[in-house]
C-alpha cells in the first residue's frame, strides 16, 4: 500500500480511509496509544492498536518504542480521545529501525526539557525535537519565499562564487582556501610563500559576500540576487554571528538609496507576512513556547511582544527611516547617554554599538529602524559618496532583538570617485580591475543590500541565538557534524 503522509491525514483523511503510515514513535501510552510523527508536520497521529488483536504480540509491542521507525496500516476513525479529530485503528504494524530505550535516555529524544546547549551537542539529533522540527520548517519557508519575492518580481538568481581571488570586499577576516602540503609549503628565493603554485596559481579565500559579483550581473540582467553561503573568519563568538552564513543580496541597476529602502521593506515584510501565512502550526507551537518561557523570567525580560505579534507588527507598520547623524542626536539626548549608561561613545564619526541600537529599536522607536548616510571612515569602499563629501548612500537596517539585519547602499557609478575611494582605503586596484571596467562601460546608478538569512530565520521563529537556526552551526572553535 502507498504511504499517506502525516500531515494528509490529518488535514485530508476520511473515516473509514484504509491507509498506510511510516515515521517515528514519539510516545507511546499504556501500549495502546502511539504518537507517530514523521516531518510533514508538527502534529502527531495518533494509532490506536487493539490488544486483543493476537498479531500485536508482547514481543512486538517492546519493539515499539521512543524513536524506533514504525509502518503502520489501519483505518482511520472518529478520534474517541481529546486533542485530535481523527485517528488511526492500527491493524497491522512493523518495526523498520528499533531504538534501544537505555541508549535513547541518554540523548535528547528522550521526551523531556532539555537546554538548547545540550541539544547543540547532539544537533544530529535534535531534528527529531519538535522545536527543531518547526524551527527548520520555518527555515525552509522563508527560504522558498525569499526566492518566490524575487521571481515574482522579474529577478535573476545568480551563483556568485564561493571561492574567491579577489579579498576588496573589506567586510571582515576570511577563510583560506589552498591546497598546499602545510608542512611544505613552496616559497620564492626571497623567503615569500609562492602561490603561483597553489592549485588556483593566486592566493584565494571564501567569499564574505557575492555583492562585486552580482553588480557585474545587474549591470546587464538589471535585476538580480544572489542567496548562497558567505564565511568570516572574526573571532565574535556572539549569539548573532556565524562563521558560516548564508546571504541573500539583490542587485538593481538603475535604483537610488530610497529604491533600495523601499525594496528591502517591502521584501522583509513579505518574508513575515509569508511565513504567517504558510507556516501557522509550527509558528503558533513557537509563539506559545515563548509565552510560556516568558511566565518563567522576570517581568523585565519578558517579550514585550510574542512571536506572532512582533511579525504581525513589522507587517502592519513602516519601518522607521532616519540619518546616521539623526540617530547620534537622539542618542545624545537619550536618558542612558546621559545616565552615562552606554559602555561605547556616542560621537560623530564612531559606529553605533550594539547597545545603541538596540536604545533605537527597541526603546525609541519600539519597530524596525532604516538609519541611513553613515561617515564614510567606517563603510566599504563601494559605497556612494554623499554631496557633503563626509557621508555615503549606506543603509542599516536593524530590527527588535536582533540588530542589524540587512546592510546595504547605493553603490559608486562614478569611476573617478571610485579609483579615489580604492585608493584611499589602501586597495590594489589592479586586483578589481573587473569592477572598474563595469564604470567604464556604460556605467549606471544602481544599489543593493545583504540580507541576513539567519538572522532573518531567527526574527521569525524567535529563536535567541543564532546557532539554533542553522542545522549545523560554524563558529570558534567549533565545527563538529
Ligand atoms: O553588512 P554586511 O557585511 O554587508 C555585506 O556584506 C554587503 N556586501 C551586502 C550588500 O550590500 N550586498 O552583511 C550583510 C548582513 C548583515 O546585515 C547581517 O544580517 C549578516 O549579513 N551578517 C551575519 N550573519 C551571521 N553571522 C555573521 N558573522 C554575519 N555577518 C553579517
Ligand atoms: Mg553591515
Amino acid at each position: 500500500m502507498k504511504r499517506t503522509e502525516v500531515v494528509e491525514v490529518l488535514n485530508h483523511g476520511k473515516i473509514g480511509d484504509k491507509i498506510n503510515v511510516k515515521g517515528w514513535v514519539k510516545a507511546f501510552r499504556s501500549n495502546r496509544f502511539i504518537q507517530i510523527n514523521d516531518g510533514s508536520t508538527i502534529n502527531n497521529l495518533q494509532a490506536v492498536i487493539d490488544l486483543d488483536n493476537p498479531v500485536f504480540s508482547e514481543d512486538l509491542i517492546k519493539k515499539i518504542t521512543v524513536a524506533s521507525a514504525i509502518s503502520i496500516t489501519g483505518t482511520l476513525v472518529e478520534s474517541q480521545g481529546k486533542g485530535q479529530k481523527i485517528e488511526i485503528n492500527v491493524e497491522s504494524v512493523e518495526v523498520l529501525g528499533e531504538a534501544n530505550p537505555d541508549e535513547v535516555s541518554k540523548t535528547i529524544m528522550q521526551p523531556k526539557r532539555h537546554s538548547l546547549e545540550f541539544l547543540r551537542e547532539q544537533a544530529h539529533l535534535r531534528f527529531r525535537t519538535n522545536l527543531f522540527g518547526a524551527v527548520f520548517r520555518i527555515r525552509h519557508a522563508v527560504s522558498f519565499a525569499i526566492h518566490k519575492f524575487f521571481n515574482d518580481k522579474g529577478y535573476y538568481h545568480i551563483a556568485t562564487p564561493i571561492i574567491t581571488g579577489s579579498d576588496a570586499e573589506g567586510a571582515g577576516e576570511m577563510f583560506r582556501v589552498t591546497n598546499f602540503d602545510l608542512n611544505n609549503i613552496p616559497k620564492t628565493e626571497d623567503g615569500k610563500i609562492d602561490w603561483s603554485e597553489d592549485f588556483f596559481g593566486k592566493e584565494t579565500n571564501l567569499t564574505v559576500s557575492g555583492q562585486l559579483e552580482a553588480e557585474l550581473a545587474a549591470m546587464a540582467l538589471g535585476k538580480v540576487y544572489t542567496f548562497g553561503p558567505t564565511f568570516r573568519a572574526e573571532n565574535s563568538n556572539t549569539s548573532r554571528h556565524l562563521a558560516e552564513f548564508w546571504m541573500v543580496e539583490p542587485e538593481v541597476a538603475f535604483n537610488n538609496l530610497n529604491d533600495n529602502m523601499d525594496l528591502a521593506e517591502e521584501f522583509l515584510t513579505y518574508v513575515c507576512k509569508y511565513v504567517m501565512d504558510n507556516c501557522k502550526d509550527d509558528l503558533q507551537f513557537l509563539h506559545d513556547r515563548e509565552v510560556k518561557e516568558d511566565t518563567q523570567k522576570p517581568t523585565a525580560e519578558r517579550h514585550e511582544l510574542n512571536l506572532i505579534d512582533r511579525l504581525k507588527f513589522v507587517v502592519d507598520n513602516d519601518f522607521e527611516r532616519i540619518t546616521y547623524t539623526k540617530a547620534i542626536e537622539i542618542l545624545k539626548n537619550s536618558k542612558p547617554y546621559k545616565k552615562k549608561k552606554f559602555k561605547y561613545p556616542v560621537e560623530w564619526g564612531e559606529d553605533l554599538a550594539s547597545e545603541h541600537e538596540r536604545f533605537l529599536v527597541e526603546k525609541e522607536f519600539k519597530k524596525p529602524v532604516i538609519i541611513t548616510d553613515y561617515p564614510a571612515s567606517f563603510k566599504a569602499f563601494y559605497m556612494r559618496q554623499n554631496d557633503d563629501g563626509k557621508t555615503v548612500a549606506a543603509m542599516d537596517i536593524l530590527f527588535p532583538g536582533i540588530g542589524e539585519i540587512i546592510g546595504g547602499s547605493q553603490r559608486e557609478e562614478r569611476l573617478d570617485v571610485l579609483k579615489q575611494k580604492i585608493k584611499a582605503f589602501n586597495i590594489d586596484e589592479e586586483e578589481l580591475w573587473w569592477y572598474l571596467d563595469t564604470r567604464k562601460f556604460g556605467t549606471a546608478p544602481h544599489a543593493g543590500f545583504g540580507l541576513g538569512f539567519e538572522r532573518m530565520v531567527m526574527f521569525t521563529t524567535g529563536m535567541s541565538n543564532i546557532r539554533d537556526v542553522i542545522p549545523f552551526p560554524r563558529i570558534p572553535k567549533k565545527a563538529e557534524f
